[in-house]
């Protein structure tokens, strides 16, 4: 499997020495979705940015297509930038308000010279089409529109380009919930319709499993599981995965006994040391404190950064 995208050690640190990125190490293969998840703050918003050069990483090296753009001049990068799409959280804010939908769709294609006029006035109707919209919704403003539809609107105007790689952050976490669903089925589609390698940022456990064939698990900046789907959900490895798909069941839906965290996330400015999960983690010892455990293969496909991965005793269940 070649990646498309490909990131070893990177790293991306604030001003104020908040290290929001730091140390993660993970691939995305061609027409492949990568399901992100974690804590709000973990970092999985500057992880997205970073790996489509939104922002510059200060640490480690990214590459796209075999070619490292860790630090790729702006000139360079806007040439690839029409390979990588981006569909964010706020449907409002990422719209500008005076142009018509049909110039929100057509201006990606403008900016990287594609089609003449013709050809992108063309293509619009067909992009609206792709997104469930309607060729008349061309002339319209997005304040005519709902959330979901608005967010249709960005959808169609990340996919202008035809990019080989979309980043979707949190794309449905503003919408009302009953039309949740419907936008999330629209990407899977139109995922697997495009062959789109795809990474699914999401705080939601649910939604990134209905998304995401394989899934990573963030916390403090760092990669700390990594698995297939089914074995994430079925057998997580590392303590916080087990906390959060536990704090995330629903009572009585599966056979999990429901795990409380110690403590807050600590400061990204100022992590524990050694594991940063030690701080709430109920299996710690005096190792995780001294040594920063390393993702290693636990199971064939399966990825854990833990000393001492495995299910939770009932015992560690009732620590305090
Ligand atoms: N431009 C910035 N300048 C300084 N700090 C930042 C900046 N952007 C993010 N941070 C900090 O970096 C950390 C990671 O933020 P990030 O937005 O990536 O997290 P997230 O996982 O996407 O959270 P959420 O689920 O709330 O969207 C946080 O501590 C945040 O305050
Ligand atoms: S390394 Fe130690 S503190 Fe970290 S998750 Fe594993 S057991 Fe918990
Ligand atoms: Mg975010």
């Amino acid at each position: 499997m070649t990646a498309l995208v490909q990131a070893a050690a990177l790293g991306k640190t604030f001003a104020g020495g908040v290290r929001a990125v730091d140390g993660v190490d993970l691939a995305i293969a061609q027409g492949e979705t990568l399901g992100l998840v974690g804590e709000s703050g973990c970092g999985k918003s500057t992880l997205a940015r970073v790996l489509i050069r939104l922002i510059e990483p200060d640490a480690g090296a990214l590459t796209f297509r075999d070619r490292d753009i860790t630090h790729l001049p702006d000139r360079a990068m806007r040439a690839l930038r029409r390979d990588m799409g981006i569909v964010f959280q706020d449907p409002f804010g990422s719209l500008n308000p005076r142009m018509t939908v049909g110039q929100l769709i057509a201006e990606p294609m403008w900016i990287h010279g594609i089609g003449d006029r013709a050809a992108r006035r063309a293509r619009v109707p067909e992009l609206l089409g792709l997104v469930g919209l309607l060729p008349e919704h061309a002339s319209r403003y997005p304040h005519e529109f709902s959330g979901g539809q608005r967010q249709r609107i960005a959808i169609a105007r990340a996919l202008a380009t035809e990019p080989a790689f979309l980043v979707c952050d949190e794309p449905t976490s503003a919408l009302d919930v009953s039309i949740q669903a419907q936008v999330l089925n629209l990407l899977r589609d139109l995922q697997e319709r495009l062959g789109l390698a795809c990474l699914f940022v999401s705080h939601n456990l649910a939604a990134v499993r209905h998304m995401a064939p394989r899934v990573a698990v963030m916390y403090l900046g760092r990669i700390v599981e990594e698995a297939a789907r089914d074995r994430l959900f079925a057998a997580p490895q590392h303590p916080y995965t087990q906390a959060l798909l536990s704090a995330a069941s629903e009572p009585g839906s599966e056979r999990r006994t429901r795990i409380v965290l110690k403590g807050e996330v600590p400061s990204p400015a100022n992590p524990p040391s050694g594991c940063r999960f030690r701080t709430r983690c109920p299996r710690a010892v005096s190792r995780c404190a001294e040594e920063e455990p390393q993702l290693a293969e636990v199971a064939p496909g399966q990825r854990v950064a833990c000393h001492f991965p495995g299910a939770l005793r009932p015992e560690e269940l009732s620590a305090p």
